[in-house]
């Protein structure tokens, strides 16, 4: 037990510290390496929240450069709480939002998504963009978004998925596989962050399996939206 606890302790400070070095780089890359789609993606996650709450109290968990939260702010929130494990990501987001005048709507905190820093049924609404992944325990990270928000309350995850189509599927391989860390280093200089990437993402549960993991999570009524061939995905569900 204290083995486990110690080697997702190691896990966490490894991924912190991976991201605390392509901070610098992350929104640009994100935005070339995905084509600009990774907006539109998070656009409707979002909406996914809009369609059920009103100004709700929403945590955005593995809030990197703050994306997500940013896109939520638009649905008039009461407040949204970013959190994160790196501090560099984190002071990435805390710039955008003091630009954009929403520090008064977003507020970043860095605290890991395993342990998360709040009480029980603090928010209406938990969302996670792009992070499940890096968690170094994806069900209790899952289980302590179930923690913070209120009974009804709704999760949005939305994460990388893999295509199915033979011919696409394909093309997604060779352009995962090769040219993402290609690119990924060559700008960020970090040829493992995005070696990483292409792992962590060909070996995350997908579909039934992370329905799955999210019921042992304690959430009900799950569902999925595949998008973009199936290369991300967008999963929902209620606190039971
Ligand atoms: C791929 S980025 C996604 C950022 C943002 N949500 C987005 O949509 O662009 C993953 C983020 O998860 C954070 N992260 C990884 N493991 C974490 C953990 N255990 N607890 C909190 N944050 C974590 C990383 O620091 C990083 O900022």
């Amino acid at each position: 037990m204290k083995e486990r606890k110690e080697r997702e302790e190691a896990d966490e400070k490894g991924t912190g510290r991976m991201f605390d070095s392509i901070a610098w780089r992350y929104d640009f890359l994100n935005h070339l390496l995905s084509f600009g789609i990774d907006r539109s993606w998070r656009r409707r996650a979002v909406r996914e929240i809009s369609k059920r709450c009103i100004n709700p109290r929403i945590i955005d968990v593995a809030s990197g450069t703050g994306d997500l939260a940013i896109e939520a702010s638009r649905m008039s929130p009461s407040g949204i709480t970013g959190i994160d494990i790196s501090e560099k990501m984190l002071e990435i987001a805390r710039k955008k939002i003091a630009d954009k005048k929403l520090d008064s709507v977003i507020q970043f905190v860095k605290c890991e998504s395993e342990n998360i820093c709040f009480e029980d049924e603090s928010f209406d609404a938990a969302m996670v963009a792009f992070g499940v992944r890096n968690f170094s325990d994806p069900l209790k990270g899952l289980s302590e978004m179930r923690r913070v928000i209120r009974e009804g309350g709704i999760v949005v995850v939305l994460e990388f998925s893999r295509p199915h189509g033979t011919i696409f599927k394909h093309f997604y391989n060779i352009y995962f596989r090769y040219l993402l860390p290609f690119i990924g280093s060559l700008f960020s200089g970090h040829k493992e962050a995005y070696r990483y990437l292409n792992e962590s993402v060909m070996n995350f549960p997908e579909n039934g399996e992370f329905i799955g993991i999210m019921t042992s999570a304690g959430f009900s009524g799950i569902s999925q939206t595949r998008m973009t061939g199936g290369i991300a995905s967008i999963y929902t569900g209620v606190r039971k």
